[in-house]
This record gives structure tokens, C-alpha cells and sequence, in this order.
């Protein structure tokens, strides 16, 4: 069996667990499924009597799969719950995965690859139940149970293994305008891992409680409402003010943690210009454990965000000599005549942003996509 399974990116985060066994989070999150074709994981599972232990592939090379990882925990999940033949059951599984998108980028792969093992498993174990895929899923790593979902995907935070998972909010032909663009930040520096980081924030920040009880309960419902009623406005504010509470919550943890950047605080800057440009939101970025930003504009705007994107982070080759254009992947590559608007690089010229070299490495231009299916390109070691 083979599956692929989307990114996504979320609008309200999901940050501190309340059980790092189980994965159940402090406060509920929603997110964006991105299009599959994309950013997404390959991952096939291939069950033989021929087979005598289970074995891991991740992008071409050999993992060992050890007693306590997520990989072993959902493995076990899944034979457990099958009704297949207990013959079947007992033979071992050659588990290959790649990512059609670099994994040290730190965008949200695990969310991918984690519902992308759900699901393949569960294909190949006859489970095909949803809500049982996205429990499995967060148990590799939470933000991964939305995955088993497209569109926009809240997961309920619940109590115990049972109730904490991810529902759909609404499918991915609900808001076709939607364009999310992805700035792929030009630094090598590995960052806090977020289980790490959500685990000292949760020990030691004393803002978190505060999020997770009073602030998040009321977003999650003006979210939803917004996103339900297509209303940009309030889902880019909501978007932007979250992903700054979240960064607030690292910098209140002790020590405190800097997932942003230079260029992650530039392209803020960028983004509130260019709203200001407009005279209403048509931009929201949001961050996760890393600086690359995730922007979210309508299809209106997004070749002229693009645009923008470009003209202020040229790429120069190695002497400084010759200029190239960064590079955008995707399937919203072709940007249109009036894609340069001349007096918003004017305005932001005048505000001070000038062009600043090689601090992207490329852009991804994309939208909101469906979840998790089943393809014939079966992948081998
Ligand atoms: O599921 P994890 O452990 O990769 O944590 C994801 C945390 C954030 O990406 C920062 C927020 C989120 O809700 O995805």
C-alpha cells in the first residue's frame, strides 16, 4: 500500500502537551491542509512472511526503529486494532518513506510523514476510519492528526486518547481563493526541536496557561466562524496575532527560545506594509518552530505578493557579480502582467525596505488541498 499525505500549517497553534505519552495538547488548534501535489509524503507499507523484522526507510536511508519511537508506538497501534488474520499480523512490515520537499526546511514534515504512516498502515491493516487514523497519527507527533484531514482541520484537544483528535472544519473546495506562500529561509541553524521547546515552555512559562484557558478557547470559535463565512479580514488577523502570541510564549519560557529570525522579523514587517499599502488585511504570516514563513493571501494579490517576495530577496551568486531571481516552486508559478505593482514598491522602498540578498533560498506558491489518498507509485528501498 501506498499513500501520500499533506502538509499543514496552523492558524492557531498548538503548543505545550498536557501528556507527552499520549501526545494530548493543552489547547485545541486549526489549520490549513496544503495541496498534496505540492508538499506532501510518499509512504509505502509492504507486509511479507519473508520479512523478519520491521524495517524503516526515511528518504533513501535505513532508520532504526526503536522500542519507545512513534514509529514503533503506531505500528503496534495498528496491528492491535486490525481484525485482519492473525497470520497476517504476525509478519513484519518494510516501511518506505520519501518527502517531495526538503525535511530540513523544518515545514511541518513530521505533521506529513507521521499522518502519512497512519494512513498507509492503515491501508495495509484494513483501517480506514479517520478519526482512529488521526489518533494513531498523533501519537507519531501531534500537529500530524490534522493531516489525516484537507481543508481546514480543528483538533479537539479532548482528555484522554479517545477524544483528542482532529475533525474537519470545512473541505478544501470551501475557500478555492486561498494562496499560501512559503518563504524558505536561507539559514542552516537547527532549531529547538518543538517537543522540546513546547516541553520548557509548558515547565516554566507563565503566560502559557493563561493562552491555552482564556485566549484559545475564544479563538478557535471566531476562527472557525471565519473561516466558515470566507471572512479574510478576521482569519488574517486572528492568523498573524496567534503565530505572535505563540513566539511571545517562547520568548516567556526560561531560557527563552528564538524560532524567528532577521529575515522572519523582515517579512513581518513586509506583510504589515502591505496591508497598510491596501488599506485592509490581504496578507497574514504565521511561524512555526523554525523562521520560514507561511504566508496566506486570496488569489488576487498572491503573484503581486510573489512579485514582492522576489524584488526584495534577489539571489547573488557566490562573487556578488550577477543577480538571479529566486526561485518559486509550485503549482502558482506563473505570475501575470500586473503582477509588479509599481507604487506599492515604491511605498515600501520609502519605508525603508530595499532589496537584501541571498536571505531566501525560494518561495513555494501554493494552496489549500485535500488529505491523505492512495496512489499506484509504490516506492521501493
Ligand atoms: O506536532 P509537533 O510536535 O511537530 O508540533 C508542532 C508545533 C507547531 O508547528 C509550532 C504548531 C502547530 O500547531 O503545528
Amino acid at each position: 500500500m501506498t499513500a501520500r499525505a499533506p502538509v499543514n500549517i496552523a492558524v492557531i497553534k498548538y503548543w505545550g502537551k498536557k501528556d507527552k505519552k499520549l501526545k494530548l495538547p493543552i489547547n485545541d488548534s486549526i489549520s490549513a491542509t496544503l495541496n498534496l501535489d505540492d508538499m506532501c509524503t510518499t509512504t509505502t507499507v509492504h507486509i511479507s512472511p519473508n520479512f523478519n523484522q520491521d524495517k524503516l526507510f526515511l528518504n533513501g536511508k535505513e532508520q532504526e526503529i526503536q522500542l519507545d519511537s512513534p514509529v514503533k508506538i503506531m505500528l503496534d497501534d495498528i496491528r492491535s486494532l486490525s481484525t485482519l488474520d492473525r497470520k497476517v499480523l504476525e509478519q513484519k512490515a518494510l516501511i518506505t518513506s520519501i518527502n517531495n520537499f526538503p525535511t530540513a526546511a523544518g515545514l511541518a514534515s513530521s505533521a506529513a510523514g507521521y499522518a502519512c504512516l497512519a494512513y498507509a498502515l492503515g491501508s495495509a491493516y484494513g483501517i480506514f476510519d479517520r478519526a482512529i487514523l488521526s489518533r494513531v497519527a498523533r501519537k507519531g507527533s501531534g500537529s500530524a492528526c490534522r493531516s489525516v484531514y484537507g481543508g481546514f482541520v480543528q483538533w479537539v484537544k479532548g482528555n484522554d486518547h479517545e477524544t483528542s483528535l482532529a475533525r474537519q472544519i470545512t473541505d478544501h473546495k470551501h475557500w478555492p481563493e486561498m494562496r499560501v506562500v512559503i518563504c524558505i529561509v536561507n539559514e542552516k541553524q537547527k532549531d529547538v526541536s518543538s517537543s522540546l521547546g513546547m516541553s520548557q515552555s509548558v515547565d516554566t512559562s507563565s503566560l502559557i496557561d493563561y493562552r491555552a484557558k482564556v485566549v484559545v478557547p475564544e479563538r478557535v470559535k471566531v476562527m472557525e466562524k471565519a473561516i466558515l463565512e470566507k471572512d479574510f479580514e478576521t482569519f488574517a488577523e486572528l492568523t498573524m496575532k496567534d503565530s505572535n502570541q505563540f513566539h511571545a510564549i517562547c520568548l516567556d519560557t526560561y531560557p527563552p527560545i528564538f524560532y524567528l529570525n532577521d529575515t522572519s522579523r523582515l517579512i513581518i514587517r513586509i506583510c504589515s506594509l502591505i496591508n497598510q499599502y491596501y488599506k485592509r488585511l490581504v496578507v497574514a504570516y504565521t511561524f512555526d518552530a523554525g523562521p520560514n514563513a507561511c504566508i496566506f493571501t486570496l488569489d488576487e494579490y498572491a503573484s503581486r505578493i510573489v512579485t514582492i517576495l522576489r524584488d526584495v530577496f534577489p539571489l547573488f551568486d557566490e562573487k556578488n557579480e550577477s543577480i538571479s531571481e529566486l526561485p518559486v516552486r509550485g503549482s502558482f508559478e506563473e505570475t501575470t502582467n500586473d503582477a509588479h505593482d509599481n507604487n506599492l514598491v515604491e511605498f515600501l522602498k520609502s519605508s525603508g525596505v530595499l532589496p537584501r540578498p541571498n536571505l531566501l533560498s525560494y518561495i513555494i506558491s501554493t494552496s489549500i488541498g485535500d488529505g491523505p489518498s492512495l496512489t499506484s507509485m509504490h516506492l521501493s528501498v
